[in-house]
């Protein structure tokens, strides 16, 4: 399976240990991780080292598929599929906030789902968003993905639990992931 994939501007690569200072400054903007639920702000040292390390266990375990986003050879987010104790595979995403507004994770996401059901085989992904994400709405929005519900979701960095949406997209695959665990 490939680690690396690519989009009419974008690379998604393997996250590499050398991305944990730029990981720190960019998720360390309360504007990104607010919309995030596990990320705490401030953000401290040493954790985008720790998260960084276990991507290629995880990786291998099946557990979770976590892509740096490249941009005009820089990295400036993160896009993973992450399968739930429910057996539910979980989009999620973010990206450093001088890059919003140009449609680049529309891209990288669209690339994510065809990964998750090319690469994958899922029948469907999940997601969730905070209520007052619109743009992460929107981008569900465009690519199919259909709200299923709402409810309360914790916030790591605004120390509060939010409202949320929960989605799901539809792949149309026939056949459990093709990926052994
Ligand atoms: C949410 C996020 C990923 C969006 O990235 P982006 O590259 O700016 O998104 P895009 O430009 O590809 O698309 C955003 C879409 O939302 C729309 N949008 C943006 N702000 C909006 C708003 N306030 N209200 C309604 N629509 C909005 C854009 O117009 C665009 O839709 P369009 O393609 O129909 O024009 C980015 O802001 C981010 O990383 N935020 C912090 C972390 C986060 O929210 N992660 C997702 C958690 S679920």
């Amino acid at each position: 399976m490939t680690h690396t994939l690519t989009t009419p501007r974008l690379r998604l690569r393997k996250l590499q240990p050398a991305d944990a200072p730029r990981m720190q400054a960019l998720c360390g903007n309360l504007n990104v991780s607010r919309m995030l639920e596990v990320v705490p702000h401030p953000y401290p040292d040493g954790l985008a080292e720790e998260w960084i390390a276990t991507r290629p266990t995880a990786w291998r375990d099946g557990t979770l598929y976590t892509f740096a986003i490249e941009f005009a050879d820089e990295f400036i987010g993160v896009i993973g599929i992450e399968r739930q104790d429910s057996g539910d595979h979980a989009i999620g995403y973010w990206l450093g906030e001088p890059w919003w507004g140009q449609g680049l994770m529309s891209e990288a996401v669209a690339c994510a789902i065809d990964f998750a059901r090319d690469e994958l085989g899922l029948e469907k992904l999940v997601s969730a968003y905070f209520a007052d994400n619109a743009a992460s709405g929107r981008i569900q929005e465009k690519y199919g993905f259909r709200v299923t519900g709402r409810g309360r979701l914790p916030s790591l960095a605004r120390g509060q639990d939010v409202d949320g949406v929960y989605t799901v997209l539809q792949l149309g695959n026939t056949t459990e992931s093709a990926v052994a665990p």
